[in-house]
C-alpha cells in the first residue's frame, strides 16, 4: 500500500513508522504527484525555514506538480510566493490585520460562541461540530473583513462547496469560485466607495512608502484569510473539544484553572493540529537532509503533525498534556510565512472552548466507544462530526447521594 492511502487512514500510526525508518520518503499523493514527505521535527523545522524551499509553482519541474487551478485574481496569494513579492504583501498586511483589531474581535466573538450555545438548550445531544465549530468561525471571519449580513448566507454555501466538496455535484466548485470572484470584486467596490471599520477596508487604504496592494493581490488577500482563517479553525476547535473529553483529568484541570487555556490551546494544535501538512514547497536546487538528497524541482511535503509527534522533541508525545513545553511545536508553520492569523485562532479557539465549559459542566462523548469520525484527508486533520451529549447543570448522579446516606 501506498504511504499516502495509509497516511489518510491513520496519521499518526504511519508518521511514527516513516519518522522511525524512512524519515524523508518518496511517497505519490492522493492528486498523482509525487513528493518527498519530511517527518522528523529537526528536519521539518529547518525544511519550513530553508530558502531553498521555494512556494512558487513556476520552480516544480514541468509535469510533476498539478495543482488545483485557481483564477489568476485569488492565486495572486502569500503561499504561493517567495521573497521579495512575499516581503513586500506580507509587510503590507501586518500593518492591517494588527492585534489591536483582533483585540477588537474578541467581544463579538464571544457574543456569538454565546449565541450558538444559546441554540443548543439547557441539555441534549448535538453534533458540536455543526452546531457550533463550523458557524462560530465563518461568522469570525465575514465580522473580520466587513462581509455584510445578508450577503452571509451565499458566502457559507460557497466556502461550504470548496472546503467539502460535494462528488455528486463536480460543478459546484467552480461555481463557488466565479460567486466568490464576483463577490469580492463587489465587496472591493464597495468598500472602496465607503471605508468601514473592517480589515478589508484597511487592506484597500493601507500604504508603505509609496506601495500599495493591487487588485489581484488585494482578491487573492481576501480569498486566502478567508480559507485559511475558516477550515483549520474549525478543525481546531473539534479537535480541541475531542481531545479533553478523550482525557478526563486533563479537562478537570482546565475547569478548575481556566488560566491553563492559553498553554492548553497550543497544546491542542501540537497534539491535534488541523494541518497535517505545510503548503507544499519545490526545491531550487538539490536539498540534502541526512542521507537523502531530494533533486531540483521536485515537491518536499513538510509534515507537522509528524514532526509535533516527534518523540525526540515532545516527550510522550501523544498524550494530551496541558502543562508541557509546547514552544517551538510546528502546527502554525516556521519562518517567513508563520500564520498570519496565528493571534485569531488562538482567540477563537480560547474563546470557544471557555465558552462551552462554562457554558456545560456536564459534557461528554455520546459514542464514547465508537472511532472519532475523521474526514479523508491527507493535509486536514478534522471532524465530520462530534456527537455530544452536554447539560448546564451537573447531574447529582449516584456517587453523591451515596455519600450523602452514609453521612
Ligand atoms: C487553527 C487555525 C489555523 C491553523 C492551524 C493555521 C495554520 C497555518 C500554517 C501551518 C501556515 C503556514 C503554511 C506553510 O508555511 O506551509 C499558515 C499560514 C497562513 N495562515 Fe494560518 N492557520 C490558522 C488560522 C488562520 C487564520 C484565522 C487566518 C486569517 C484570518 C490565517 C491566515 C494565514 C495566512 C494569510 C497564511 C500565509 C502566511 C504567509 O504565507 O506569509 N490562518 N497557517
Amino acid at each position: 500500500m501506498d504511504p499516502a492511502d495509509g497516511l489518510i487512514a491513520s496519521p499518526h500510526d504511519v508518521n511514527r513508522r516513516l519518522r522511525e525508518s524512512a524519515p524523508v520518503h518518496r511517497i505519490t499523493g492522493t492528486d498523482g504527484n509525487p513528493a518527498w514527505l519530511v517527518t522528523r521535527y529537526e528536519d521539518a523545522r529547518r525544511a519550513l525555514a530553508d530558502p531553498r524551499l521555494s512556494l512558487d509553482k513556476r520552480h516544480a519541474t514541468p509535469g510533476n506538480y498539478r495543482g488545483f487551478a485557481l483564477p489568476p485574481a485569488l492565486d495572486a496569494n502569500l503561499l504561493n510566493m517567495d521573497p521579495p513579492d512575499h516581503t513586500r504583501i506580507r509587510r503590507l498586511v501586518a500593518r492591517a490585520f494588527t492585534p489591536r483589531r483582533v483585540e477588537q474581535l474578541r467581544p463579538p466573538i464571544r457574543r456569538t460562541a454565546d449565541r450558538l450555545l444559546d441554540a443548543l438548550g439547557p441539555h441534549g445531544t448535538t453534533d458540536l461540530v455543526a452546531s457550533y465549530a463550523a458557524p462560530l468561525p465563518i461568522t469570525v471571519i465575514c465580522d473580520l473583513l466587513g462581509v455584510p449580513e445578508d450577503h452571509r448566507r451565499d458566502f457559507r454555501v460557497w466556502t461550504d462547496s470548496l472546503v467539502a466538496p460535494d462528488p455528486a455535484r463536480p460543478q459546484a466548485a467552480k461555481e463557488a469560485v466565479a460567486g466568490l470572484l464576483g463577490f469580492f470584486t463587489d465587496l472591493l467596490a464597495a468598500k472602496r466607495k465607503e471605508r468601514a471599520d473592517d480589515l478589508l477596508s484597511d487592506l484597500i487604504a493601507v500604504r508603505e512608502e509609496g506601495d500599495r496592494l493591487g487588485e489581484d493581490e488585494l482578491m487573492s488577500l481576501a480569498f486566502l484569510i478567508l480559507f485559511a482563517g475558516y477550515e483549520n479553525t474549525v478543525q481546531l476547535i473539534g479537535n480541541a473539544v475531542l481531545g479533553l473529553l478523550n482525557h478526563p483529568d486533563q479537562l478537570a484541570a482546565l475547569r478548575a484553572d481556566p488560566a491553563l487555556l492559553p498553554a492548553a490551546v497550543e497544546e491542542f494544535a501540537r497534539h491535534e493540529g488541523p494541518a497535517l501538512l505545510a503548503i507544499r514547497r519545490f526545491t531550487t536546487e538539490d536539498v540534502t537532509f541526512g542521507e537523502v538528497t531530494v533533486p531540483a524541482g521536485e515537491t518536499v511535503l513538510v509534515s507537522l503533525a509528524a514532526a509535533n509527534r516527534d518523540p525526540a522533541r515532545f516527550p510522550e508525545p501523544d498524550r494530551l498534556l496541558l502543562d508541557r513545553d509546547t514552544s517551538g511545536h510546528l502546527a502554525l508553520g516556521h519562518g517567513i510565512h508563520y500564520c498570519l492569523g496565528a493571534p485569531l485562532a488562538r482567540a477563537e479557539t480560547e474563546i470557544a472552548v471557555a465558552a462551552l465549559l462554562e457554558r456545560f459542566p456536564e459534557l461528554a462523548l455520546d459514542e464514547p466507544d465508537s472511532e472519532p469520525r475523521w474526514r479523508a484527508s491527507l493535509r486536514a486533520r478534522g471532524l465530520a462530526a462530534l456527537p455530544v451529549t452536554y447539560a448546564t447543570q451537573r447531574r447529582t448522579d449516584a456517587p453523591h447521594r451515596r455519600t450523602e446516606k452514609i453521612l
